[in-house]
């Protein structure tokens, strides 16, 4: 075979290897969906003792699917982590517990940066199994569950929010937005599940992207999307 065709088919051999990879990736998708960039990322390792604690309910609920109900995906909250712990929070507020998977994720973060996180349910049950789950992973003294219709509970906050978590009810975001804005340190961030998936509130994306005192991004769209807004200096 001459070299030029030799060339041109182990190009082609490549392209379909290429193209075959990419449409693998791409049909992993929906919930727990693996991109490229997922592809690359190892789980998370801990640094000691209290990490594993917290790593090992992670990594069961992650496994379990029945510990957890519509719950954050495992890359989304490792964005929180790393935001979490950059930012140097102190005060974390999550709107929409269910059973803690996110609160833990913000929980191994708060653990260095001796930060609390206070987190609100209207649900009993799944505000219970959150403390279990809390509990077990030696967090509980970081993590204030706050139980009810948050819509009323969020009033109790007078002190400033370095991270606020917005994952209840997505026509209320609008709603908390408004209550918890005015608390959200300059600097601090506002983040919000569901950006692309189940279909947002037009009125919250109007809020986060036409006000001049914020700064809005979208991120790891490919899942469920996170709204990562800036409350400017
Ligand atoms: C999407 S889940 C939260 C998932 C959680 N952030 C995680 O990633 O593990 C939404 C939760 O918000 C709660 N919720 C809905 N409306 C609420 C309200 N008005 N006040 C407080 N919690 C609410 C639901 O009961 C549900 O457990």
């Amino acid at each position: 075979m001459k070299n030029e065709n030799r060339n041109w088919m182990t190009g082609l051999a490549l392209a379909v290897i290429l193209s075959a990879g990419t449409v693998a990736v791409a049909q992993s998708g929906g919930a727990g969906r693996t991109d490229a960039s997922t592809a690359l990322s190892k789980p998370a390792k801990p640094k000691n003792d209290a990490e594993a604690k917290i790593l090992a309910v992670i990594d069961e609920m992650t496994q379990d699917r029945t510990q957890r109900y519509l719950s954050v995906s495992p890359e989304d909250g490792r964005l929180f982590r790393q935001l979490t712990e950059a930012a140097g929070a102190k005060r974390v507020v999550e709107v929409g517990t269910s059973t803690g998977y996110s609160g833990l994720w913000f929980a191994l973060a708060l653990r260095s940066t001796g930060g609390k996180l206070v987190t609100h349910e209207l649900d009993p049950g799944r505000a219970r199994i959150a403390r279990d789950h809390f509990k077990k992973a030696g967090v509980d003294d970081l993590v204030t569950v706050i139980e009810g219709d948050a819509h009323e509970t969020v009033k109790q906050h007078k002190d400033p929010i370095d991270i606020l978590f917005l994952d209840a009810d997505k026509e209320g975001y609008i709603d908390y937005l408004q209550k918890l804005l005015p608390l959200v340190r300059p600097g601090g961030l506002i983040l919000a599940h569901n950006m692309r998936s189940p279909r947002p509130d037009p009125r919250y994306i109007e809020a986060i992207t036409t006000n001049p005192d914020l700064d809005t991004s979208f991120v790891l769209m490919e899942g469920s999307g996170v709204g990562l807004t800036l409350k400017k200096r």
